[in-house]
């Protein structure tokens, strides 16, 4: 104990760092997995049978296959057009990853929305386009919100998985310590110290904000 005391305070600088690129990694991999997903999830949701087995078929590869290997799939395939840059590919692999499991959060948060109201709007003579953005989106957002957290609380914990490219989130951050101090178990105790209160604190925010969303139904 009083060793991963230690370790911490000289390296927490490190651990700091690596914490901060976790976030960022896992909030930009949500904010372009949303932006991505919705298009998904629309196009999964209209009449077209081509454009919706596409989507199906690219939710469903996405989802069967370990995100450890799409990181590798787009570094390798990205290296093959002169691209060193590690972290684009890292990031385009974790929009993508993220992208397929946002589609059907958003998907079913549409399909939630009650019955009755798309029969109400539609028989207001409502467009498709007038009712989704009117009645159908505010009311979807309730549920697609706190899974959305729930969806950036996973990031930050599967981010750790491109610390196989050295990208100097969290999880790089334990292996330089560790390769630093060679004290192993102390370093992945600090470091699982950080992933849990970061998690655990995300969940407890994520919890009150399904809260203050239900109060308003
Ligand atoms: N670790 C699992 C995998 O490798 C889950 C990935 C979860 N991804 C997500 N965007 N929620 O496939």
């Amino acid at each position: 104990l009083q060793r991963v005391a230690q370790i911490f305070s000289i390296y927490w600088p490190k651990f700091l760092t690596g914490l901060a690129a976790t976030l960022g990694l896992a909030l930009i991999t949500v904010i372009g997995g949303t932006l991505l997903g919705t298009i998904l999830a629309l196009v999964k949701l209209s009449k077209n049978k081509f454009v919706k087995f596409l989507s199906s078929a690219y939710v469903e590869i996405i989802r069967g296959t370990p995100l450890l290997l799409q990181l590798w799939l787009f570094v390798t395939i990205f290296a093959m057009f002169g691209n060193d840059q590690m972290i684009v590919s890292v990031i385009t692999a974790l929009v993508i990853n993220s992208s397929a499991y946002v589609a059907e959060i958003i998907r079913g948060g549409i399909m939630s929305v009650d019955k009755g109201q798309w029969e109400a709007a539609k028989s207001l003579g409502m467009s498709n386009q007038h009712m989704m953005v009117k009645i159908i989106f505010p009311q979807a957002f309730k549920t697609i919100l706190p899974s959305l957290g729930n969806e950036f609380i996973m990031m930050v914990k599967e981010t750790s998985l491109a610390s196989t490219f050295y990208i100097g989130e969290l999880m790089t951050a334990n292996n330089v310590v560790k390769t630093a101090t060679y004290f192993s178990l102390e370093t992945l105790t600090i470091t699982a110290i950080i992933y849990f209160v970061a998690t655990f604190t995300l969940s407890k925010l994520v919890n009150y904000m399904e809260r203050r969303l239900s109060v308003s139904d």
